[in-house]
């Protein structure tokens, strides 16, 4: 079976065996059928990177369905699946003028793998607005609430990702959204700048998605037409006492204070200095618009991407000293 068009890398590589569950009930049933199994989680596919065929079970999950499960004057809960589409999700909370999301806009992948790495963009993550998850563990197929609290998240971590990892398969989110008194925010200067380009001084959260996707389309390739998965680095923190000492070296380094003792540097400014920016390598490239974002020009292998990403990330290190890490799960 191909995962061609179930990554957006759109890298070729196969599943010996796969399946796609569409409730509950069929994957509690697939894990028990399949308990000695090795088994590979695939959601909505837009944060790995495929770099062989997957010898384990692939459970594709597809469980679609999304509602309002409590609200009142000025709140809304939303629960939804795993496998629904996010920016359909997103787009849905807009229509109905639920404000939270709105930031968040043209995110590839589904709603199940978003707390996963606590998916951000623009000014928000999706922890400021995340209220639970339901999971099913691997093992013995019991059902866990995880509360947000429990999730851990951090920039682009979660328990997930650390603590219970290859543990769980998370099944339902539910987000606790506006109604009135919207907090929009236009912290993040692109935004700023594209709504004053369009003469907008009030915005409202539709204009706020307007904004980002218009953003996100002059900046990020679609993988539809070329094949990514949106950032393949974390931008890297570091401690403000070892940047100082690198930021004499490079003062034209751009930089974002994120607590007393820490900074973010934006790897994409590190990589562009390195003069990757837009460069390829047979079909394997670093997009022309954002030198963050690899990219498959068509028939790059999962092998050749990882290459091109390790070259950078040695690049980098040599000329900064800085370590940018992968946010993209090597499998
Ligand atoms: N920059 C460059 N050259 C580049 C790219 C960026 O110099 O090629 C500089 C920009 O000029 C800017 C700074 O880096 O000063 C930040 O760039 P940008 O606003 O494009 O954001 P980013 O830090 O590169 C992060 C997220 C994105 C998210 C944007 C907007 C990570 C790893 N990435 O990118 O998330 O959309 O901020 O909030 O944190 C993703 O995770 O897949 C993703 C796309």
């Amino acid at each position: 079976f191909s995962l061609r068009k179930l990554n957006t890398f759109g890298i070729e590589a196969k599943a010996k065996q796969f399946v796609a569950v569409h409730s509950v009930q069929d994957l509690e049933t697939i894990l028990i059928e399949n308990k000695s199994q090795k088994k590979f989680i695939l959601g909505g596919g837009s944060n790995m990177l495929l770099t062989q065929d997957i010898e384990a079970l692939v459970i594709h999950i597809d469980l679609k369905g999304k509602k309002i499960i409590e609200e009142n004057e000025d709140f809304v809960w939303v629960e939804s699946q795993a496998g629904e589409s996010w920016h359909e999700f997103v787009l849905w909370t807009i229509d109905q003028n639920f404000g939270g999301l709105e930031n968040m806009s043209l995110i590839p992948g589904n709603v199940g793998t978003t707390p996963v790495q606590n998916i951000g963009a623009y000014g928000t993550e999706i922890k400021d607005t995340f209220i639970s998850c339901e999971a099913m563990t691997i093992e013995n197929q019991k059902m866990k609430t995880f509360t947000k609290d429990e999730c851990h998240f951090g920039y682009r971590e979660s328990v997930f990702k650390n603590e219970v990892k290859n543990q769980y398969i998370i099944t339902s989110v539910v987000f606790k959204l506006t109604k009135t008194n919207h907090k929009i925010n236009t912290s993040y200067g692109d935004i700023t700048a594209e709504l004053a380009k369009n003469n907008i001084t009030n915005p409202t959260l539709k204009d706020i998605s307007t904004a980002v996707i218009a953003i996100r389309q002059s900046k990020l390739p679609d993988p539809k037409e070329l094949g990514n998965s949106g950032s393949f680095f974390k931008n890297p923190i570091l401690l403000k006492s070892d940047f100082e000492k690198i930021h004499q070296q490079f003062p034209e380094m751009k930089y974002f204070d994120i607590s007393e003792t820490e900074v973010k540097v934006p790897a994409g400014w590190l990589i562009e200095q390195a003069g990757f920016k837009g460069k390829r390598f047979g079909d394997a490239g670093i997009h022309k618009n954002q030198a963050l974002v690899l990219v498959n020009y068509g028939n790059a292998t999962g092998q050749e991407i990882l290459t091109v990403s390790k070259d950078i990330q040695q690049t980098v290190f040599n000329i900064f000293g800085i370590h940018i890490e992968a946010e993209v799960n090597v499998i």
